[in-house]
């Protein structure tokens, strides 16, 4: 049996930073016998012993230089006696303030080398033209999914540089080949093996030397997967569980998910790690619950509804995440973007990310394969919720029509297509292209002119942003694109200041408790059921029964989180990787390497961190360099002459933008990037 995130032992770390002088910030941790008897996560401490933070110097400089990484970033929590001699060196762990995001591997084993592009990649042809021809690494923009040589190869390099420089891994889905190739239909078992195969790679890669192999859960790198469109079968399809499903994804992430979530994970594939313990979660959220493409959920109100479920959920998690004063990442594949999910998903979502600012830290997503990010607006969200009180109000009409009505939307444009999620079979100029994506220049330009040019300003969106919230999407693994991931850096200079004298009851306590909770919950379900829609007692329920999926107002005074305001845990940088396909086709010696592509401290974001205002900011900016604001122009020649020069400085900033949401491949310069 797995044992519990609780139960944190110590991981005797291998020697893989050379440690030098050790800067000490030498920080007192107080009552010391409390921490003791605490069931929390600390090494333990004796009397005359102190916990002691020291931020590592590294001696390889170089290398992080080369991998975009800020050196000197970790920090070594140990134990010592009062006067600061160190204990007990095999107590130590280390944080090193960093974690990776990867998403959409969609490793194929059909995928063969010299094979046809129009032919997914999976059929070599008597004769193939030079611009059909797949390679190793695979094509960008060809529709195919990623060769098994990319998929292992970018994990072994990740292994090999990034590894022993992170503390956790958000991985957002689809592990799985598309169900794009009618020659070769996707079957439930091979679905079910792929994501197994992918889960135990992923085990593996990120294991340290030394850590046992029959304790998954207790090694040093956490990884937290969540469940992708394409990971189920039909694809986008998720019914409410308990089902064969989410048994059978229950075994598969046996590695990753604790035990004692075993029935939460079986209501719907969701769960949450502690990967600080007892101070950092992240929550993986099954977001196909909110799917507008998944037929098993129509909305987040009904009380029956899987995604009303999940919100019960997260309602209680988060709740004992702030009782305990922790902070949390959301994570999860499809992105937060109104017209992706039902608009009460979505709203319930910006609310609650909002009502909880002061331990959310963001979202983490996937899906799109285009590196971008999007604001939820609150005060949006909550008159659309309000409003939805209204018996009047159905979920067609109680959209904010502004809002939505400019979205080019991925499930509006495939949606025509049947099942399909992605596009492909569209017959253009170049049989090359034909599967290339359709018009994701034109869904930027919405999401700019739609989302990023209606930020408010301070006055009404408060002093650090507090009325946004941001959802970021990282590139993703498949070739849609350049393939590409990013590594995010986040604050841990005081990491363990403050209060460790709490006393909670143990994690299996409150899993009784919340498993109670919901199964209640589903029993007033099934009741309500079975009235009729006018049955006067169908109001007295309600009014027993708070609806727990909308939040509370958070409670004022509270101090906002290290997604408003700089401190531990705030998020201060990522660096984006990508690897140029164009190149490794032109080598036949080509080894895979990963290159920076931009840090977001770089020009010409110059981003200091990547707090909420940070980003408000940086969507100003972007939004700046509309046409729509270009056109309401006409002043004199001077001023023209220093508009234009404004003009081209922001313009420069969208097309840096553009450019990195392609990963440089050059995708904005082809006729079906617009529509
Ligand atoms: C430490 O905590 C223990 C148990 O909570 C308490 O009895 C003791 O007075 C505390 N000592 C100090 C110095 O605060
Ligand atoms: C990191 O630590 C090394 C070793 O002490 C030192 O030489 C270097 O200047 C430090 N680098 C930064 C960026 O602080
Ligand atoms: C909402 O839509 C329904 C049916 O489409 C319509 O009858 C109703 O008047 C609308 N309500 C509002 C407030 O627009
Ligand atoms: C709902 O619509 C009915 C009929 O159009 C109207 O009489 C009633 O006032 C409306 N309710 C609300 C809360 O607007
Ligand atoms: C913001 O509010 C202050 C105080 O109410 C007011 O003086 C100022 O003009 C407002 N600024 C803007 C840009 O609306
Ligand atoms: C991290 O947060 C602390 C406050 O807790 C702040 O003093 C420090 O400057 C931050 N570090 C960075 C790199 O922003």
């Amino acid at each position: 049996m797995a044992t519990a995130d609780s139960h944190f032992r110590v991981i005797v770390l291998c020697t893989f930073i050379t440690l030098l002088t050790v800067l000490s910030v030498g920080l007192n941790f107080g009552n010391v016998s409390s921490l003791e008897e605490s069931s929390s996560s600390l090494p333990l401490v004796h009397k005359g012993e102190r916990l002691q933070v020291t931020q590592i110097q590294d001696d390889n400089e170089d290398e992080y230089k080369i991998l975009g990484l800020t050196p000197n970033h970790s920090v070594r929590v140990g134990i010592t006696d009062l006067k600061g001699n160190s204990i007990d060196t095999n107590s130590e762990i280390i944080y090193h303030g960093r974690f990776l995001h990867i998403t959409d591997m969609h490793p194929d084993e059909l995928n063969k080398l010299g094979s046809s592009i129009p032919k997914k990649c999976h059929k070599k042809l008597s004769y193939i033209p030079e611009d059909e021809l797949c390679h190793p690494l695979g094509d960008a923009m060809s529709g195919c999914d990623s060769p098994m040589q990319l998929y292992e190869d970018t994990l072994a390099w990740i292994r090999k540089n990034l590894k022993d420089k992170i503390d956790f891994v958000i991985w957002t889905g689809d592990n799985v080949r598309h169900d794009n190739d009618r020659g070769h239909p996707r079957l439930e078992g091979d679905i079910f093996k792929m994501n197994q195969n992918v889960a135990n790679k992923m085990a593996e890669v990120f294991m340290d030397e030394g850590e046992e192999d029959d304790m998954p859960l207790e090694r040093r790198v956490k990884i937290i997967p969540s469940l992708g469109n394409n990971d189920v079968y039909p694809h986008n399809l998720v019914a409410p569980g308990p089902t064969l499903q989410t048994r059978e994804m229950y075994k598969i992430w046996r590695d990753f998910v604790p035990a004692e979530q075993m029935h939460t994970f079986d209501r719907g594939i969701y769960f949450f790690r502690e990967v600080i313990p007892g101070k950092l979660a992240v929550l993986s959220i099954n977001t196909l619950y909110f799917f507008k493409s998944n037929p098993l959920s129509d909305n987040c109100d009904g009380r029956k509804q899987p995604g009303y479920k999940l919100f019960e959920w997260l309602s209680v998690t988060l709740n004992e995440l702030r009782r305990r004063h922790m902070k949390v990442w959301l994570s999860g594949h499809v992105p937060p973007i109104p017209k992706n999910l039902h608009y009460s998903c979505y709203t319930k979502m910006a609310v609650w990310m909002h009502e909880y600012r002061d331990i959310i830290i963001g979202g983490l997503y996937g899906h799109m394969n285009t590196d971008h990010f999007v604001p939820l607006d609150s005060v949006k969200a909550w008159k659309s919720i309000k409003g939805q009180n209204d018996e009047n109000c159905t979920d067609e009409n109680c959209t904010d029509e502004n809002d939505v009505e400019d979205y080019k939307d991925v499930i509006d444009m495939y949606g025509g297509m049947g099942l399909l999620d992605e596009d492909f079979g569209v017959t253009r100029k170049s049989k090359r292209y034909d599967s290339a994506p359709q018009g994701k220049v034109t869904y930027l330009e919405d999401i700019r002119d739609s989302m990023f040019a209606r930020i408010k300003g301070k006055n009404k969106s408060g002093e650090h942003g507090d009325r946004y919230a941001f959802a970021h999407v990282t590139a993703s693994v498949i070739p849609t694109f350049n393939p590409g991931f990013r590594i995010w850096e986040y604050n841990v200079t005081d990491l363990l200041k403050g209060d460790i004298e709490r006393q909670f009851e143990p994690w299996t306590d409150f899993f009784t408790r919340i498993n109670q909770e919901l199964d209640e919950s589903d029993e007033l379900a099934d009741i309500l059921e079975t009235f009729d829609d006018d049955d006067p007692r169908t109001k007295n329920y309600y009014t027993l029964a708070k609806d727990k999926t909308i939040p509370q107002i958070m409670p004022p005074g509270t101090p906002l989180g290290p997604g408003y305001v700089m401190q531990l845990f705030s998020p201060e940088r990522y660096t984006q990787y990508y690897l140029d396909l164009d190149s490794a086709a032109k080598d036949p010696d080509f080894k895979l390497d990963y290159r920076v592509h931009y840090s977001t401290n770089d020009k010409p974001y110059d981003m200091d961190s990547l707090l909420v205002e940070d980003w408000m900011e940086l969507a100003r900016r972007l939004a700046q360099s509309s046409p729509l604001k270009k056109s309401h122009r006409g002043k004199g020649d001077k001023e023209n002459k220093q508009d234009l020069q404004e003009l081209s400085a922001v313009s420069d900033l969208w097309k840096t933008f553009i450019d990195r949401a392609f990963l440089s491949t050059g995708y904005q310069n082809f006729p079906f990037s617009t529509n």
